[in-house]
């Protein structure tokens, strides 16, 4: 029969992930040996973890514990959720991803894109009742032939490592390999790559990545930094997780989120390699590990994700400089940066009392030429927001209906900024949110500003951002 190269569907997907060599950060280092980047996003959900969601669904259902119909719960800081997802996707499973808020909304997108529904829980330590880890166990009580497969305790975790990606290591270096270098998340990638290279390349050093805030290195001492920053997803943990053997390793380093961001930035600049920040945390313990290897040595750094999931994050020079990760962002700031938000000719805005209904709402907005307005309370507090489309889509969505009262549709998330506040800091709300309200202590009615407020200080913003216009109107309206 004539042989076709088309695949059943992605999860066939054959072939190795690259090892890319780098041609410029090492010589910077002064390494000698050779530096080869596993870049492990060119997997078909574009991480390491697709690895081991495959793996775990397939050993399950060989094992007769799920079947297609059933809903798998994963507690994850993303990467197995887009796996776990594309997996139930093609294969017909209802996902749900429980992931903590920290991670990056681009995650986010990517799993509501891939049809699974997603539970937020709060940064907390893992055995607190809000934890993701304890969320999801409460939901597997809850929801009939549901099924934690628990990377954190899946054999077929490592295993997938064992199996595959030594297997590709080995493979690729023709054998050939003198030191690893990964971060650990759940410990599976470091423990399946590490006991196949201790059994078929003995000298082979494994050099383990931990966060600095995170627990996971030995000796314990190294873990010091306990109130450190973690901005870097998906390593680090405040437990030591069962899949995760520290015996394979022999070296562990601690990484910090300032080196790890700008030598993602650097891979992305220099090699065209378009990684995530935890990457960036292998790459910079790296250049300082393999200083031990000569000429003619081989390291292999594994690269998990791809920047596709922090485009909002450490791509942006903006969430790098405000988190004080690019010291140097200051000197490029435009000369409007430090003026006062005072200085902007802001009028009043349309207010809405929370009783009026959406239906009226809608009118007084189109009537009176307003894209948005606050809905703010008799004491002059502000609930929240509303715009034309926020209440259309809710009642589209069967959230609510046309005569019930606006505030049951109000976006109560919004930025709240003071007239003594610079226009750097309202630029900065503006780069991701709508607008702002500016909100002033003598008068208790705010006004909104949006991109084009901004236009005559900056015209890149304006370009960049919803152009949603403030409308003058000579004093506040309570409708
Ligand atoms: C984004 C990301 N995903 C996954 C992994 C691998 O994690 P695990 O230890 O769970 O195999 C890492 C480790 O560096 C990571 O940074």
């Amino acid at each position: 029969m004539h042989k076709t190269n088309i695949l059943p569907n992605i999860l066939k997907k054959v072939g190795r992930t690259p090892l890319v060599r780098i041609n410029k950060i090492g010589k910077a280092y002064g390494l000698k040996c050779e530096l080869l980047a596993k870049c492990e996003y060119f997997n078909a959900g574009g991480s390491v973890k697709d690895r081991i969601a495959l793996r775990m669904v397939e050993d399950a259902e060989r094992a007769g514990i799920i079947k297609p119909g059933d809903t798998l719960i994963e507690p994850t800081s993303g990467n197995t959720g887009i796996g776990l997802a594309l997996v139930a996707a093609v294969k017909g499973y209802r996902c749900i991803i429980v992931l903590p808020e920290k991670m990056s909304m681009e995650k986010v997108d990517i799993l509501r894109a891939l049809g699974s529904e997603i539970v937020r829980t709060p940064a907390s330590n893992f055995d607190s009742p809000e934890s993701n880890v304890s969320v999801a166990q409460r939901l597997r009580y809850e929801i009939p032939n549901s099924h934690i497969l628990d990377q954190y305790r899946n054999p077929g975790n490592p295993m997938a490592h064992y199996d595959t990606t030594a297997e590709e290591i080995l493979e690729q270096c023709e054998g050939k390999v003198h030191m690893v270098v990964g971060g650990a998340g759940t410990g599976g990638t470091i423990t399946g790559i590490g006991r196949k290279l201790k059994e078929k390349c003995p000298e082979c050093k494994i050099v383990g990545v931990d966060p600095e805030g995170s627990i996971v290195a030995l000796p314990s001492e190294l873990n010091t930094a306990e109130d450190a920053t973690m901005e870097v997803e998906g390593i680090g943990h405040d437990f030591i997780p069962t899949v995760l053997d520290r015996s394979v390793v022999d070296l562990w380093c601690k990484s910090n989120d300032a080196d790890s961001f700008l030598m993602a930035r650097r891979l992305i600049r220099e090699e065209g390699l378009l990684c995530g920040g935890s990457s960036g945390s292998a790459m910079s313990i790296a250049v300082k590990a393999a200083r031990t290897l000569t000429e003619g040595q081989r390291c292999v750094v594994i690269l998990p994700d791809s920047v596709r999931n922090y485009m909002s994050k450490f791509l942006n020079d903006r969430w790098m400089g405000k988190n004080g990760f690019l010291k140097n962002v200051q000197e490029h700031k435009p000369w409007w940066w430090n003026v006062k938000v005072q200085k902007l000719n802001l009028s009043a805005p349309l207010l809405l009392v929370p009783e009026v209904n959406c239906q009226k709402a809608i009118e007084i907005l189109k009537e009176k030429g307003y894209a948005q307005a606050p809905v703010v309370a008799e004491s002059g507090h502000i609930l929240g927001m509303v715009t034309p489309s926020n209440i259309l889509s809710s009642v589209l969505a069967g959230n609510a209906q046309f005569s019930d009262p606006v505030i049951k549709v109000i976006n109560d998330q919004f930025s709240k900024i003071s007239l003594d506040d610079n226009l750097g800091n309202l630029s900065n709300i503006l780069e991701n949110d709508h607008f702002a309200i500016v909100v002033h202590d003598q008068m208790q009615s705010p006004a909104t500003l949006c991109s084009s407020c901004m236009r005559d200080f900056s015209p890149s913003l304006s370009r960049v951002m919803d152009p949603l216009a403030i409308h003058p109107s000579p004093k506040p309206h309570a409708w």
